[in-house]
């Protein structure tokens, strides 16, 4: 089951592993993300194959939106009754799902299982705690994952499996080349900063917002080329705002523009989980704007730097951002997917 942006990265190679083993595969779409931009280019770019169910829910409160998905996915995999439901990640598509299978008593596998941040203010650490504590089989991308899981009980059907937006990454940056159209667009060429902000937490705590925007403004007006694909939860409140005016705002980047973008930044100030990781894997510093992350090895490895929705902290940290130390397999060898696809045939032929 897929919904939103992540997860269609995250399902592209998962779902190429399973046919590849001949196993049948009903992809189910939520509709969490229904924009062009959001959903169907990264379908396109990943080759992820067209869903079999479109739910077609969209966006609301988080009662509603994962209720109607909840109310939508009964049927399905109820008439489905598949050998084994797979959830990524952990948006609202993530818990309905999880819950709906759960409930239905169908095994339940979730990709990218064992993360924290340890922050439950944040939905997404609701959802993780729920969907990991309702999984049969639990695939994290670290040995820090399981040691989150043992210490809240959960023992059993664990693996260490790496993490599959890694896989993505290396098969889709071979294939890149040199071009980088969001920044030649933008008459930028390398060294600048890029910029995606989109967590509530961030976009909807007007304070917070403001500090941000004042730290890139005070960039950008310093000689410091600024990239913001924006997210459509911040584009009402960025559209026509005058701080930004030397701020390159854009639409949501492809995945592929994104791995360009991040491979020419000089660093990334984020409030994405996804591009800490990549900015991780392609050697680019990243600045994490919230209190805590789930990717706590990306920080302990000297790679991402988590500062506060301060204007001059942000200002400070671009200025000193540096290329972090030591390895950076911690998520696994880019064969996760071939991974889970073996568990996934293993529990289907039990
Ligand atoms: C969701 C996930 C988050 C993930 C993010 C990736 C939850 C709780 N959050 O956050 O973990 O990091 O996806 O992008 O599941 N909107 C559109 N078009 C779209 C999608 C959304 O305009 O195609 C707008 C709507 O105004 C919507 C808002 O964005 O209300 C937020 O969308 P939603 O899916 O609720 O949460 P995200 O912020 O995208």
């Amino acid at each position: 089951m897929v919904g939103a942006r992540p997860q269609f990265i995250k399902a592209a190679p998962v779902s190429e592993a399973l046919r590849s083993r001949g196993i049948d595969e009903i992809l189910v779409h939520t509709g969490q993300h229904y924009d062009d931009s959001m959903s169907a280019s990264f379908f396109d770019e990943l080759r992820l194959r067209e869903p079999d169910h479109h739910l077609a829910v969209g966006s609301g409160g988080h009662g509603h939106q994962t209720g109607l998905m909840m109310q939508r996915l009964e049927p399905v995999i109820s008439a489905a009754q598949p050998d084994c439901t797979l959830v990524y990640g952990d948006t609202n598509s993530t818990l309905a799902g999880a819950l709906v299978a759960a409930k239905l008593q169908i095994p339940l596998a979730h990709v990218e299982a064992g993360l924290r941040s340890n922050d439950r203010s944040m939905p997404e650490e609701l959802n993780r705690v729920m969907v990991d504590h309702v999984s049969d089989h639990l695939y994290c991308p670290s040995s820090v994952a399981v040691r989150n899981l043992a210490a809240e009980g959960i023992h059993s059907g664990v693996h260490v499996v790496g993490d599959v937006m890694y896989d993505v990454l290396l098969r889709e940056t071979a294939r890149l080349g040199e071009v980088n159209p969001v920044a030649q667009r933008s008459s930028v060429t390398e060294g600048y900063v890029l910029v995606t902000i989109h967590r509530p937490a961030n976009t909807d705590d007007p304070q917070r917002f403001r500090e941000i925007v004042a730290a890139l403004s005070a960039l950008a007006t310093t000689g410091t080329d600024v990239i913001w694909p924006v997210h459509p939860r911040a584009r009402r409140l960025v559209e026509g705002m005058r701080e930004l005016e030397a701020v390159r705002t854009v639409p949501p980047a492809t995945y592929r523009e994104t791995l360009a973008l991040l491979r020419d930044a000089r660093c990334v100030v984020t409030d994405s989980g996804g591009l800490q990781k990549e900015a991780f894997w392609t050697g680019t510093p990243c600045i994490t704007v919230r209190p805590s992350t789930e990717w706590t090895e990306t920080v302990d490895l000297g790679w991402n730097m988590l500062v506060e929705a301060d204007r001059d902290a942000i200002v400070h940290a671009v200025g000193s951002a540096q290329p972090g130390h030591g390895d950076r397999t911690t998520y696994g060898d880019g064969r996760t997917a071939d991974r889970i696809a073996d568990l996934v045939k293993h529990l289907a032929a039990a």
